[in-house]
């Protein structure tokens, strides 16, 4: 028996004030975006996801637009699944980190991303450690901006991924599904766009994790806080563990890794808690022996690598709706 957990309500606000023109051709964040507008997406997505099944020679839907990654922060799978995506799609793509810049020579972000503008750009990818800097971006170019993850703000195209693989996971539809969400949801952009996705869905989210790692605006989200993992994970329908980052160890933040294993890791016990046929995702890169017992990571309930599968064809989806919302506003 587990004691009934606490529920909190309203909606959440999000991670902070981030002030934009509402524009289709920008993805800032799941915050605020409408059911039915997720559900396209996912929709496209999964047509993406066929097609690339069976034929991997590249279309020419956006063969007259030019598609710039930039990647002010380390990245594998995002910054990959982008290039791919974009190549799939026919568009021209250019790739690069901040390392390299001009950036290093003092000029500023802004002025960056106006050169990207100006050598063409119409859709640029930006992951920066700030929160809010794809939001900012957004007012100083014409380019759609698409955000690939900005510091402990959101990870909207991770978050839609995850939605789809859930989805998948779930027979199609989210109705009467719940799931618990377990680790660091304080620093996680993952955890952050997850939550506004998910429960504009319906979907219940229940999070178990370190107290000095929830955050603070908790109070305010939709959203169940159970007081330990096998409590949050009693009979959900997937878990979904978030790297813990090293670092918040040394602030304190965390006593040790072993301690943060024995108490909030997914062992293969804890994974038999749920539904028999519920699912494991983690976003990567997965901590081996922490968050995850390897065994539960490469089992048959996780669908890990299903999640960056999907990533292409998300990603695919998310370039063609900006382009496509560049072209409508144009007109
Ligand atoms: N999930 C994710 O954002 O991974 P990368 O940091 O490798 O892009």
């Amino acid at each position: 028996m587990h004691a009934s957990p606490t529920v909190y309500a309203p909606a959440p606000s999000g991670a902070g004030v981030f002030a934009t023109r509402p524009s289709a051709r920008h993805l800032l964040g799941l915050e605020g975006l409408s059911r039915e507008t997720l559900l396209a997406i996912l929709d496209d997505a999964e047509h993406d996801l066929e097609r690339l099944a069976t034929d991997r020679s590249p279309t020419d839907e956006l063969r007259l637009a030019t598609v710039v990654i930039a990647m002010f922060e380390d990245s594998t799978r995002t910054r990959v699944s982008f290039q791919i995506a974009a190549k799939r799609l026919g568009a021209t793509v250019s790739t690069f980190s901040s390392h390299g810049l001009s950036l290093s020579k003092g000029e500023t972000l802004r002025d960056t991303l106006r050169i990207f503008e100006a050598n063409g750009a119409d859709v640029i990818v930006v992951r920066h450690s700030s929160p809010g800097a794809p939001a900012y971006l957004a007012e100083q170019v014409e380019s759609a901006v698409v955000n690939a993850g900005d510091g402990m703000h959101e990870h909207p195209t991770q978050g839609l991924l995850d939605l789809m693989t859930l989805r998948q996971a779930w027979g199609g539809s989210f109705a009467g599904r719940r799931i618990a969400i377990v680790g660091d949801v304080s620093h996680s952009r993952v955890a952050r766009s997850a939550i506004f996705g998910l429960t504009t869905l319906g979907v219940p989210v229940t999070l178990a994790g370190p107290a000095t790692l929830m955050p603070a605006e908790i109070e305010r989200m939709q959203v169940t806080v159970a007081s330990s993992v096998d409590e949050a994970m009693e009979g959900a329908d997937a878990v979904m563990a978030l790297r813990i980052q090293r670092e918040r160890m040394e602030a304190g933040l965390l006593p040790s890794l072993s301690e943060y294993t024995r108490t909030w890791g997914i062992d293969a016990a804890r994974v038999r808690r749920m539904k028999p046929d519920a699912v494991v995702l983690h976003p990567g890169p997965v901590n081996r022996g922490v968050e995850l017992a390897p065994d539960v990571a490469d089992g048959e309930r996780s669908v890990i690598l299903d999640q960056v599968a999907n990533g292409v064809a998300v990603r695919c989806a998310v370039l063609r709706r900006s382009v496509s919302a560049m072209a409508r506003e144009a007109a």
